[in-house]
């Protein structure tokens, strides 16, 4: 999707081989291949040149290594005045479940009050230009849903399988989780500058 609204050369990056093949062969049957390439790699461990990037587009991931541990590690490799846009799963309110909060530590992953997010960003070094959280239609329409119909596929491929009914019960009650406690948390963009002028404010939307 970057690849059909930006002209320049874009890198995607995974830690999966069948990921990163799964993306060439997409960009190939795309006619985007010649500036769309697929790379196995750590994003804790970037195998890019210091200052070399304008933009870190990365959604979804960097909860697996830590907000502040991603936004530190990662604003070495953009240029000055590159841009970082990355979405995390935060705390939208300061009610914070159990039942939720026990899923997302399960999952490893540590959330956070959106306010607490954007002072992290700011001291890591980045010019905080705005947050917002995704809409529930994301959640929903984008994601659950199209999952439940793929899970119901493999379901009837492997002829009733446990490991895939599981995997399709695990899916189901993350999608019931959500639907329980959608206000308190969700997935926030958190969109920053790599600046030297750390005094420069953004906007919460
Ligand atoms: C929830 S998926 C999000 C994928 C994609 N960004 C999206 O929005 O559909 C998280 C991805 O991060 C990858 N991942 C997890 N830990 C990683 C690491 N340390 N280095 C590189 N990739 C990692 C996983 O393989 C997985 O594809």
């Amino acid at each position: 999707m970057l690849a059909e609204y930006l002209s320049g050369n874009i890198v995607g990056l995974d830690m999966f081989p069948e990921f990163v093949r799964e993306l060439d062969k997409k960009a190939l049957r795309r006619g985007l291949s010649e500036r769309l390439k697929g790379v196995v790699g750590k994003m804790e461990e970037l195998p890019f040149e210091k200052n070399s990037l304008d933009l870190i587009w990365s959604e979804g991931a960097i909860d697996n290594i830590g907000f502040e541990k991603g936004l530190s590690h990662w604003r070495a490799f953009l240029k000055e005045d590159g841009m970082i846009a990355v979405t995390c799963p935060s705390w939208l309110t300061s009610v914070h479940p159990e039942e939720a909060e026990k899923f997302w530590t399960d999952a490893g992953s540590k959330l956070d009050l959106i306010e607490d997010n954007i002072k992290i960003m700011q001291d890591c070094g980045y010019q905080f230009v705005v947050a917002f959280a995704l809409t529930e239609d994301c959640w929903t329409k984008n994601y659950f849903e199209p999952r439940e119909q793929a899970i119901n596929e493999l379901i009837e491929k492997y002829n009733n399988c446990n490991t895939v009914k599981e995997y399709a019960e695990l899916n189901r009650c993350e999608a019931e989780l959500y639907r329980k406690y959608k206000q308190h948390y969700g997935y926030v963009f958190y969109i920053g500058r790599n600046t030297d002028n750390s005094n420069l404010r953004g906007g919460l939307l």
